[in-house]
């Protein structure tokens, strides 16, 4: 995205799974990516107990998404998150969940592109950062391409500055949220056609992209390509996305470089009362494909979870792969 150079490539919001852990794990792998966080309620920023905006700095560049409807709630939370330093705010249009839909946002907004339009002017007026919009294709019957024009026509009229499409509509009455990531088929064809309507929004797919060589046919279309689960499940893949798609001459680590390298972030976590398992689950496909995954893999759940489990855990836990011969080209 000529704009925002970072969303060339994201890293997609996922709740559970994106959490500060593992979003300081992702930047080890990648310098430019940029990182988003699950999605976050209003509620819970503006009368939840916890610090629900807390990051660590070497995130960026960082994207808060929120979860919302409430057009004042929204402005209120955009400002906190500008001033915690956060790089772009992205609402979610998207998210199908049961629990989503009582609170009036997620997917289901996509009925109501007024009331979308007007969430994003309201954060607009009050942030400088980009405030952004991540959507599907349809939901329900309401799947036609005159159905997303219509939603992205609102978007332009508020200047939203850049849309993320889930390449599948969600079926919001049925579907599990897992089952709304599975069933929907993709149709990326839509999206393309969407990006060469609307070339002057800054676009970016989502939706079932594996590989790298996948994301750079996107990038053909679109301005930027976003990835959840691949990622998630084989982190490894980050490593070459700075070389591959942003054009940096850094050599990427190996897996164990990276691994030790996040040993003092454990530690000073520890340290604060977290407890390892919350930092090692998002680790464990670092491996994946290679002799010693399932070593690495079996120690780190069989111990992680144990009081008192430190660093030493992981040191076992990295013992018993092999260490790569890497080979640059
Ligand atoms: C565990 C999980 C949690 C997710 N949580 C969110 C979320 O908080 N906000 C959101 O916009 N999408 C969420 N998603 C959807 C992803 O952002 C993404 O759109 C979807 O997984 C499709 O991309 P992929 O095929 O590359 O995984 C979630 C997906 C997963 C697997």
């Amino acid at each position: 995205m000529s704009q925002y150079p970072s969303a060339r490539f994201s890293v997609a919001p996922m709740l559970d799974w994106t959490d500060k852990h593992c979003r300081y794990f992702h930047r080890l792998l990648s310098r430019h990516a940029q990182l988003y966080t699950e999605m976050v309620t209003t509620g819970a920023i503006l009368y939840g107990k916890g610090d629900y905006l807390a990051f660590n700095e070497q995130e960026h560049p960082l994207v808060l998404q929120l979860g919302g409807s409430d057009p004042q709630a929204l402005a209120q939370c955009a400002v906190m998150a500008e001033q915690r330093g956060y790089d772009e705010i992205n609402l979610n249009v998207g998210c199908p969940s049961d629990r989503v839909q009582n609170g009036m946002f997620g997917a289901c907004l996509m009925a109501e592109p007024g009331l979308v339009a007007d969430c994003v002017a309201a954060m607009k007026a009050v942030v400088a950062i980009p405030v952004t919009v991540k959507t599907r294709i349809g939901i329900d019957e309401q799947d036609s391409y005159e159905f997303l024009c219509t939603l992205v026509e609102s978007l332009l009229a508020v200047g939203t500055d850049a849309l993320v499409v889930h390449a599948r509509k969600a079926w919001l009455k049925g579907l599990s949220p897992k089952e709304n990531r599975e069933i929907p088929p993709l149709d990326y064809e839509r999206v393309y056609r969407l990006k060469a309507d609307y070339p002057g929004l800054t676009m970016a797919i989502n939706g079932g992209i594996k590989t790298l060589t996948e994301a750079r046919e996107h990038l053909q279309h679109l301005d930027g390509v976003m990835l959840g689960r691949e990622v998630y499940q084989n982190p490894y893949l980050l490593a070459q996305v700075d070389r591959e798609l942003f054009g940096a001459q850094t050599v990427a680590p190996s897996r164990h470089e990276v691994i030790r390298q996040l040993l003092p972030y454990i530690e000073q976590q520890l340290g604060k009362g977290c407890y390892l398992g919350n930092i090692t689950r998002h680790t464990l496909g670092i491996f994946q494909g290679l002799p010693g995954a399932r070593a690495w893999r079996r120690h780190l759940s069989e111990n992680a979870h144990k009081p008192g489990a430190g660093i030493e855990v992981v040191e076992a836990a990295l013992a018993k792969v092999p260490e790569e011969m890497l080979v640059y080209s």
